[in-house]
This record gives C-alpha cells, sequence and structure tokens, in this order.
C-alpha cells in the first residue's frame, strides 16, 4: 500500500500534494519542509507575524476529535500566512444530525475551501477525504485514529535537528503507549527516514505493537535500558481512549516501571534532550520535576509546529495536481471512491 500512500500525498513531480503521513515520505522532501520551516521560525519574531503567501486563501479546520495544540497551531500558522480560516464547530454542525464525513466536504468544497486540516478518530478518514477532493483542494492529516500524526512528528524531527543535529549519529528512545499512538507511527517512520539507526521503542509488553523490530527499531520492556545513553526521549501518552480492555494493572505502577524520573533520566546522556507531544499526564508517564526541568524541550515543540505548519501548508498549497485520478473521477456521472475509509490504516505497517 506504500505506491497509494505516496501516489496519493505527492504530484507527479514529488511535491507535496496532500499531508497524510510521514511513512513513504522521501527524506529530501523531508528535509526541505524542515528548511521551509527555518525561514518561518523568524515570522514568529516579528512585530507583525504575517506573510502574505496564502492571502485569499480558505482553510477549513475540521476537528472531529479534541486538540488544544494542534488546532491552535494550525490556526495560527494558517493566519501567519495570512489565509482565511474557519474553525468547523463539529458539534454545532450537521455531522451531529448524521451527515457524512464527504457530504459535509462537498458542502464546505462548495464554499471554495483550498485546504482541509483533518483530525478524525478513523484512521484513514483523511486518505477518504484526499481521495475525493477535487485537484486543487489539499487536506493535511492533524491525527487519524492511532494511524498518523503526520505534522507531529516533522515538528519532533524539527526540534531534534534543532537541538542535537544530524540524525544519523543520535540514539533516540519512544516510551510508553506505543501500540495506541499515531505519533509513536510517524515518529518511527520520519525518524527511520531520516538514518536514526539507534532507535527504541520502550514499554510494556502489552503496548508495544508487532512488527517493530522488522522495521529497524530495538525493543525494550525495560525504561532504564531502554533510554540508556539516549539522546532524544520522546515520552508518549498512555491513550487510555484508544485502549481495548486492561492492558495495565494501574496508572501508578505504570508511573513505577515507566515514568520519566530524574533518577530514570540519569541513565541517558547527560545533554539528553526530552520531549512530549502533549497532553502530558504528569505523575502518569512523566514526573514534574522532569517535565519542567533542563531537559524538557516540551514547549519550544510547540512554538516550532507553528513554522512547521507553516512549511506544510505553504507547500501543499502551491504543489499542483497533474492529471490526477481525482480528475478523473469528478467527471458527470462518474463514480466518487467513497468506499476507502481504511485506506490510511492498511498503510500503517506497525501494530
Ligand atoms: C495526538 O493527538 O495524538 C496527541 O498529540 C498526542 C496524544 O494525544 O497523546
Amino acid at each position: 500500500m506504500q505506491v497509494l500512500t505516496e501516489s496519493l500525498q505527492l504530484n507527479r513531480d514529488g511535491a507535496l500534494h496532500h499531508l497524510l503521513s510521514t511513512e513513504g515520505l522521501p527524506r529530501p522532501l523531508i528535509e526541505r519542509i524542515l528548511t521551509t520551516a527555518d525561514g518561518f521560525i523568524a515570522v514568529g519574531t516579528r512585530e507583525v507575524k504575517s506573510v502574505p503567501l496564502l492571502r485569499g486563501r480558505s482553510v477549513f479546520n475540521l476537528f472531529f476529535e479534541n486538540s488544544t495544540r494542534t488546532r491552535t497551531t494550525f490556526e495560527i500558522a494558517s493566519k501567519r500566512l495570512s489565509a482565511d480560516v474557519y474553525n468547523l464547530n463539529i458539534a454545532a454542525s450537521s455531522t451531529a444530525k448524521g451527515e457524512s464525513l464527504l457530504d459535509t466536504i462537498d458542502n464546505l468544497t462548495a464554499m471554495q475551501a483550498d485546504i482541509f486540516v483533518v483530525r478524525h478518530s478513523q484512521g484513514g478518514a483523511p486518505y477518504l477525504i484526499a481521495r475525493h477532493l477535487a485537484p486543487h483542494v489539499h487536506v493535511v492529516n492533524a491525527g487519524d485514529g492511532r494511524h498518523a500524526h503526520p505534522t507531529q512528528a516533522l515538528l519532533d524531527l524539527y526540534t531534534i535537528r534543532h537541538y542535537k543535529g544530524a540524525f544519523p549519529s543520535l540514539s533516540v528512545a519512544v516510551v510508553g503507549d506505543i501500540l495506541n499512538s499515531r505519533v509513536a507511527r510517524s515518529d518511527i517512520h520520519a525518524l527511520l527516514a531520516m538514518g536514526v539507526t539507534d532507535l527504541r521503542a520502550v514499554g510494556p509488553l502489552t503496548l508495544l505493537p508487532t512488527g517493530l523490530e522488522q522495521m529497524g527499531v530495538r525493543v525494550c520492556t525495560r525504561l532504564e535500558e531502554g533510554i540508556r545513553n539516549a539522546d532524544v526521549i520522546i515520552m508518549l501518552r498512555l491513550q487510555s481512549e484508544r485502549m481495548r480492555g486492561a492492558l495495565l494493572p494501574s496508572a501508578q505502577e505504570y508511573f513505577r516501571n515507566y515514568g520519566l524520573t530524574p533518577q530514570a533520566l540519569r541513565h541517558a546522556k547527560p545533554d539528553c534532550i526530552v520531549m512530549h507531544p502533549g497532553p502530558m499526564n504528569r505523575g502518569v508517564e512523566i514526573d514534574s520535576t522532569v517535565a519542567d526541568g533542563p531537559h524538557s524541550v516540551i514547549l519550544p515543540q510547540v512554538s516550532f509546529g507553528i513554522a512547521v505548519r507553516m512549511a506544510v501548508l505553504s507547500m501543499v498549497a502551491s504543489s499542483q495536481r497533474s492529471g490526477s485520478h481525482r480528475a478523473e473521477a469528478a467527471a458527470p456521472g462518474s463514480t466518487v471512491p467513497h468506499a476507502r475509509a481504511n485506506a490510511g490504516e492498511s498503510t500503517a505497517r506497525l501494530g
């Protein structure tokens, strides 16, 4: 299914048309996103924090699942690019009356939407939309089920590059509920694409998906071993909303074994950075002393997220879909492919 992912995300010139997943994103393209983000960092420090790149374009934020950081930073990013931004209030929309996702999309497209930023509890929802859209409209995945959260992974890469430089020499540990985490999946694909060879997945066996070793990820069930001499530790939240059945004895027990405390952190490199996508559960996966301590780069991650999302939005907006399958599908009387709700899930090799 790799081909499906790539052909949906990239146009024939290899430019980013939609951003759906980090899986299959070529390293030079990831580097281009990070370099483009570099240019937008300065915009956030200026008195006038905007550039006219998306003036006249309409960005619709469709968050079918809760979000604080992702939704707000997408909104800020779009506004800094001078786009017109519309935040659909899902609870007050016709979705609550049973309107289908694609009917909602069609109606918003009729309002001249240019970009949809989509978060959905169903893995694959942004793929369904991408296959359905007219060639001039773009979709950016802001998190779909357990499947992918590509802009989080890209801002994680940005943060790592900012503090640590070149990727191949780094030891990176991803710790926690990897089974249920779209951030972990997207991070793993992105870090491997950037050439990280010492990548560890750390957590209890019940929260580790199968297939990690085959991808070149070292699996560790003990925290001390998993973070030993690590340059980067990415902590994950326990995704209790996605857990099926009891996978853990208790949050206290989890913290005792996998919580990142100052004592545990001593096993990592002295200059190790600690990351977390948020929202954090203090006292469950991370101790407050670490979350607020000198190793933590959790808040800079949020700031970098704005520049990275500006980069993604500006890049998709400037790509053209030449001769896309959708152009054919949109012809009068043709059948729009509605039935690919899980197209994205099928590309997710983990778990
Ligand atoms: C996500 O939406 O996946 C978050 O950024 C991470 C989390 O919810 O734990």
